[in-house]
């Protein structure tokens, strides 16, 4: 065990587009551990909740937002939150809407995913091992973490209003991942949502499929900050109409982050919260004859 880990830091958060740092929380120190995988996208922020304890922060993209979806070490970001002794993973992402109710703006806890990448990111530990290993993926999210997080996510959204409207939360939904970097055409788009899709982005995989790997329970916080490509009499989407809603969505998430971080600690004290993926890759390694 690292020093790091035995100064159990639980939970991890992996910050998206706009989302570069937390607030409320009280800086302890950066760690930026080379793992098997290399680097992790930025140096780790150790920070330290009201009471003490202490979370991990990582920007998905770099600190200055360099870093293109496809070329995210997503390997080494799991790797790098594991050796500090993480359990738990809360991801933030902007995404677009493939469905009219859910508006730029608007808050989303996925629990399907549909993956279209397109094989040119690394998303196994035991590639170019001779272990075969084959993850269950059926749910590819922590249900009791993104149950447990419905409740809190919404009660954050209604405080960080600020009198305004209060965002949207939409629960059970299914998010298509691209590989991008070009958004979807008009015709994709429209396929996606026939599938069953209803938001999109380029970064919950192979994020997602590495954390359930590391045994770590991962949960995705969405948000909307467009409406992709499907309507037949709008414009699709562009860099510059996402830029525009990500400074927003970004505050309320560092709000929604700092409320849960907290809540969740104390719920993982009573309850298996943090722990429900430790122990699920027991029967995933293929037996040697
Ligand atoms: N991230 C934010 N909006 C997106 C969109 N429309 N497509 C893919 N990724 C996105």
């Amino acid at each position: 065990m690292s020093s790091e880990a035995s100064e159990n830091v639980l939970i991890g958060v992996i910050g998206g587009s706009g989302l570069y740092h937390l607030d409320n929380l009280t800086f302890v120190k950066h760690v930026n551990p080379e793992t098997p995988w290399g680097y992790p996208s930025s140096p780790i922020t150790v920070c330290a909740l009201p009471s003490g304890t202490k979370v991990a922060f990582l920007a998905r993209h770099g600190a200055g937002h360099s870093i293109a979806p496809s070329a995210v070490p997503a390997r080494a970001n799991i790797a790098a939150l594991k050796s500090l002794g993480v359990r738990a993973v809360l991801a933030f992402s902007a995404v677009g809407s493939l469905r009219e109710e859910i508006a730029p703006g608007d808050f989303v806890l996925p629990t399907q995913i549909i993956d279209r990448t397109k094989g040119v990111r690394p998303a196994s530990f035991f590639e170019g091992t001779t272990v075969v290993a084959h993850a269950a993926f059926g749910d590819p999210f922590a249900g009791r973490l993104v149950r447990w997080l419905e409740a809190r996510v919404r009660a954050a959204l209604a405080h960080a209003a600020r009198g305004g409207a209060v965002p949207g939360l939409h629960t059970d939904k299914c998010i298509v991942c691209m590989e991008g970097p070009q958004f979807s055409t008009r015709a994709e788009s429209q396929m996606y949502r026939a599938w069953g899709a209803d938001i999109i982005n380029m970064s919950v995989l192979p994020e997602a499929k590495l954390a359930r790997e590391a045994e770590l329970s991962y949960a995705l916080i969405a948000t909307a900050t467009d409406y992709d490509a499907w309507r037949p009499n709008e414009s699709p989407v562009t860099a510059a109409e996402v830029f525009k809603t990500l400074q927003e969505n970004a505050r309320i998430s560092r709000h929604v982050a700092a409320t849960v971080l907290e809540e969740l600690h104390a719920a993982a004290a009573e309850g298996d919260i943090l722990t429900e993926e430790a122990g699920s890759m027991q029967y995933s390694i293929m037996p040697r004859s």
